[in-house]
C-alpha cells in the first residue's frame, strides 16, 4: 500500500496583498478592507486544509515570515521528487527573500528525516519552482513551464538535478504566469488545461502527449476562476469555486470535485494549487 500524499501548506497569518507582481494582484482592494481580508483569508485556508486531508491527505503546515506574504504560496518554494529539494529563484525582488527562508524550511524538514538532500537553482537560471515543474505520475515526467517567471537555463537545472524527462511548455500571457495556473494533469491521465495561456507551439506539444479523450478544455470562465490552479488526489480534485459545467465534465470523466472559496487568495493569482506542495511525489511507478 502507497502511503497518503504528504503536503506543505504555509501558515497564512502573515499572508497579505501589499504589491503587485501579476495582473490579479489588487494591493488597494485588500487594504480598504486588511482586517476582514485577513480573517477570511485564514477561514479560507483552512477550508482548503481540510477538504485536502479530507481527501486523504497529511498536511504539514509551516509557518511563513513578515513581509513575505507571498510564502502562502509554497507551490513555487521548490520542486520536490524523490525526497530532493531543488528550492526556487524568484523573478520579482518582492519575492526573493522566500529562497533563504524555504532553504531553512526545508533544512528542518530534512531534520525530521521527511526529505533528504535540498539544492537551489544555479546562479543563472530563475525558477519557481512546482508552479512551473508539474510532475506527471501516469506519465512520469515533468511538465515545464518557462517564458513568464521561470527560464530556460532554469528548466535546464531541473533536468540536471532530478535526471528525469521534461517536456516543456512556453506560456504566452502574463495572466497565466505558471504552468499551474493554465495546467493540470490528472490521475486517470486526462489534463485540465486553458489553451490561450500557451504559443503555438506549446499547445501542439499538449496534443502531441495527450490523446482528444483525455484533454478537458477549460473555458475563459474556468480559467478566470482559477479553477485549472486545482489538486488532485487520487479521484478526488480540490479547486475555488467552480462553474457547474466544468464540474459536470469533471464528474462525467470520474472525478470528484470539491469546491473551496478561495477568494482572498485569488487577489493574490493563487488559489488551491499554488497554496500546495507535494512533498511526497516518487519517480516509481505509483
Ligand atoms: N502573488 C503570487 C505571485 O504572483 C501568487 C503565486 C501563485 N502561485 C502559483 N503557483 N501560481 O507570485
Amino acid at each position: 500500500m502507497t502511503a497518503s500524499p504528504l503536503i506543505m501548506m504555509v501558515d497564512p497569518a502573515h499572508y497579505e496583498v501589499s504589491y503587485q507582481i501579476n495582473p490579479w494582484m489588487e494591493p488597494g482592494t485588500w487594504a480598504a478592507d486588511s482586517q476582514a481580508n485577513g480573517e477570511r483569508a485564514r477561514a479560507s485556508f483552512a477550508a482548503l486544509r481540510s477538504a485536502l486531508t479530507g481527501a486523504g491527505a497529511r498536511v504539514t503546515t509551516v509557518a511563513g515570515i513578515a513581509g513575505l506574504p507571498d510564502m502562502v504560496f509554497p507551490a513555487n518554494a521548490a520542486v520536490v521528487l524523490d525526497r530532493r529539494v531543488l528550492v526556487a529563484r524568484f523573478a520579482w525582488p518582492q519575492r526573493q527573500g522566500e529562497t533563504d527562508a524555504f532553504v531553512e524550511t526545508f533544512a528542518a524538514l530534512a531534520r525530521h528525516n521527511i526529505i533528504e538532500e535540498v539544492a537551489t537553482f544555479p546562479e543563472d537560471s530563475v525558477h519557481e519552482g512546482a508552479g512551473d515543474a508539474i510532475w506527471d505520475q501516469r506519465r512520469r515526467f515533468f511538465w515545464a513551464g518557462h517564458g513568464q517567471r521561470t527560464n530556460l537555463a532554469g528548466v535546464h537545472a531541473v533536468e540536471d538535478f532530478f535526471r528525469q524527462k521534461t517536456v516543456r511548455l512556453e506560456l504566452a500571457t502574463p495572466d497565466y504566469y505558471h504552468l499551474d495556473t493554465c495546467f493540470c494533469p490528472l490521475s486517470g491521465g486526462h489534463v485540465l488545461y486553458y489553451p490561450k495561456a500557451f504559443t503555438e507551439e506549446g499547445l501542439r506539444t499538449i496534443e502531441a502527449h495527450v490523446a482528444p479523450e483525455q484533454r478537458i478544455v477549460a473555458s475563459d470562465e474556468d480559467a478566470a476562476a482559477l479553477c485549472v490552479n486545482a489538486v488532485n488526489l487520487g479521484r478526488t480534485v480540490v479547486m475555488a469555486k467552480a462553474p457547474p459545467a466544468l464540474r459536470a465534465r469533471l464528474e462525467a470523466a470520474g472525478y470528484e470535485v470539491r469546491e473551496v472559496d478561495l477568494g482572498p487568495f485569488i487577489l493574490s493569482g493563487g488559489a488551491a494549487y499554488c497554496m500546495t506542495l507535494r512533498l511526497d511525489r516518487s519517480s516509481d511507478p505509483a
